[in-house]
């Protein structure tokens, strides 16, 4: 296994889409930012500087970060801010997992500009679990492009207590393609050749918006999901949810030409405003013949992609992963949790401008839950940091493991359900216990589908459906044969998913939803793993630069 080293600066880049330049955040001037490529079994040391005006960590999504709880990233979880002018040293392992998984900021909204492609390859000497080797592979990064700053976004509507203003254009790759204005001349290409096959790695990376894609008379084979291999199964059409990556094998079985790649959103919110509008790259055949006939001066064919509100669509596309190899879905549970997921309205607080400060559906001001939990972020430390330092008053282990009232999916439930109180809330788990989550839509406010993630564990999806999850009939239907393993779970709308993991990794881990304006509404909580046999890596045990790194911002931070 090999270590590789990668230094990431973090700088305002000047980024030009749809005729206007912002100044962006990028990773050394990229945007999206540089793609890692380990092996599976090797180690990442990334040095991150921060040379921006903003607060920033990385967060490398889906890494298991076995016993490297430092090294996961989410602010104020697992560390303080990399403020302006610090840095920071993360380093960890990958550890059993093979395929894609992508880096991201995770502070406010950076990560909007702030993400790039983590791809493991096999370990070291063997292959791909395929009856044919991929002969190229290509990343393609699905986003969100906003004609202004992010953060001012985001700022601006928790100033308002509103909704946000919408992006202005989906991405591939960054570039929002050839159906935007101004933007033909980077819409970008993929390669292929008569008779290769090209490992596409498609990753839903858009900080809002779940995401169809899909490619003009091709097949696509689906062989992977967030670094777990599945079952191949073909399809032409894929759904991701912000968080997801997806592994779909293509082959050059048609006549050489061009054909779009295409992608456009999933409304997984009914009643909502929402971009209609379509990204494309264009894959073109490379071989001689399309050469002679001159490809690239014709016109890409279009996909058809389903409509907006297709959930019968995505239904059978989530229905189709499968699970190869050993399986470890616990058959047994120790906790059995019911957590409930959607957002709700806060009333206008007495001492705040109606007209300005609550513009939320009928005066209100929008909020989101867990159970009725709206998680609020601690300000001075992390949490990982008062939980193993044993400082006190930042954090309780009261997160409740059921909601407080009678629930239901209707929406049809008492008013403080719609009103959820603020805290900063963990649930405990013992290690080692083995666990199992019913996630519920409530469709307070809309139905949803919310990409649920879970940091450092992967887990398996036993079971989704729609209405109210029901404890007498559901578990009959659970897989516990052959369910995928994930990290990210799009948990139907109007519906409910089981997850089930073993809860082997000591340390504070962040679950949220992975639509970003859904964290910032309070949709998240957290699971204190305790130390189990082996400690949790210390802060001293870290490399000596972390350690002054944390000191330096525990310092900082008073
Ligand atoms: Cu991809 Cu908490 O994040």
């Amino acid at each position: 296994a090999k270590t590789h080293y990668h230094d990431f600066v973090i700088q305002a880049t000047p980024v030009k889409r749809l005729c206007k330049t912002q100044h962006s955040i990028t990773v050394n001037g990229m945007f999206p930012g540089p793609t890692l490529e380990v092996n599976n079994g090797d180690t990442l040391v990334v040095n991150v500087v921060n040379k921006a005006k903003y607060n920033v960590t990385i967060h490398w999504h889906g890494v298991r970060q076995i016993r490297t709880g430092w090294a996961d990233g989410p602010e104020f979880v697992t560390q303080c801010p990399i403020r302006p002018g610090g840095s920071y040293t993360y380093k960890f392992t990958i550890q059993g997992q093979e395929g894609t998984l992508w880096w991201h900021a995770h502070s406010s909204w950076l990560r909007a500009t702030v993400y790039g492609a983590l791809i493991i390859h096999p370990t070291e000497g063997s292959s791909y679990p395929f009856s044919k080797q991929p002969d190229r592979q290509t990343a393609l990064l699905l986003g969100e492009w906003w004609n202004a700053n992010p953060i001012d976004v985001v700022r601006e509507a928790t100033r308002t207590g509103g909704a946000p203003n919408s992006s202005d254009a989906y991405t591939i790759n960054g570039q929002p393609g050839d159906l935007y204005n101004c933007s033909s001349q980077d819409t970008v290409i993929v390669p292929i050749d008569s008779g290769e096959t090209n490992l596409l790695r498609v990753v839903n990376s858009a900080l809002n918006q779940p995401l169809f894609f899909t490619v003009a008379n091709h097949k696509l084979t689906v062989v992977g999901a967030d670094a777990s291999y599945v079952k191949p199964f073909t399809t032409s059409v894929l759904m991701l949810g912000p968080g997801q990556t997806t592994d779909v094998l293509i082959s050059g079985d048609q006549s050489p030409s061009r054909y779009y790649m295409a992608a456009r959103a999933y409304q997984s919110a009914q009643n909502a405003p929402f971009d209609n509008t379509t990204t494309t790259a264009i894959l073109e055949y490379k071989s001689s013949t399309c050469a002679a006939k001159n490809c690239s001066s014709n016109k890409p064919i279009m996909p058809p992609l389903p409509t907006y509100n297709d959930t019968a669509t995505v239904t059978t596309f989530t229905k189709s992963f499968k699970s190869t190899g050993k399986n470890f879905v616990p058959t047994d549970i120790d906790e059995s949790l019911f957590f409930t997921i959607g957002l709700g309205l806060n009333p206008c607080p007495p001492n705040f401008n109606k007209s300005r400060q609550c513009q939320g559906p009928n005066g209100t001001r929008f909020t989101a839950s867990m159970n009725n939990v709206s998680f609020v972020l601690p300000s001075n430390f992390s949490l990982l940091q008062a939980h193993h330092q044993r400082i006190q008053g930042v954090f309780t282990t009261d997160f409740p493991a059921n909601p407080p009232q009678k629930f239901d999916y209707t929406g049809n439930v008492s008013r403080s359900l719609f009103s959820p109180v603020a805290g900063t809330k963990l649930y405990r788990l013992k290690y080692g216990s083995r666990v199992q989550i019913v996630l519920q839509d409530t469709s307070i406010v809309t139905p949803e589908n919310h990409p649920i993630h879970l940091h450092g564990y992967d887990f398996y999806i036993i079971a989704q459906g729609f209405g109210n999850y029901n404890p007498r009939t559901d578990p009959s239907n659970f897989n516990l044969v052959d369910p995928p393993l994930r990290n990210t779970v799009a948990v139907p709308v109007n519906g409910w998913a089981v997850i089930r993991f073993v809860a082997d990794n000591p340390g504070v881990w962040l679950m949220h939803c992975h639509l970003d304006v859904h964290i910032t509404w309070g949709l998240a909580t957290a699971f204190l793993v305790e130390n189990g046999v082996g400690e949790l890596q210390s802060i001293e045990q870290a490399s000596l630069k972390d350690k002054m790194e944390v000191i330096n911002s525990i310092f900082a931070n008073r």
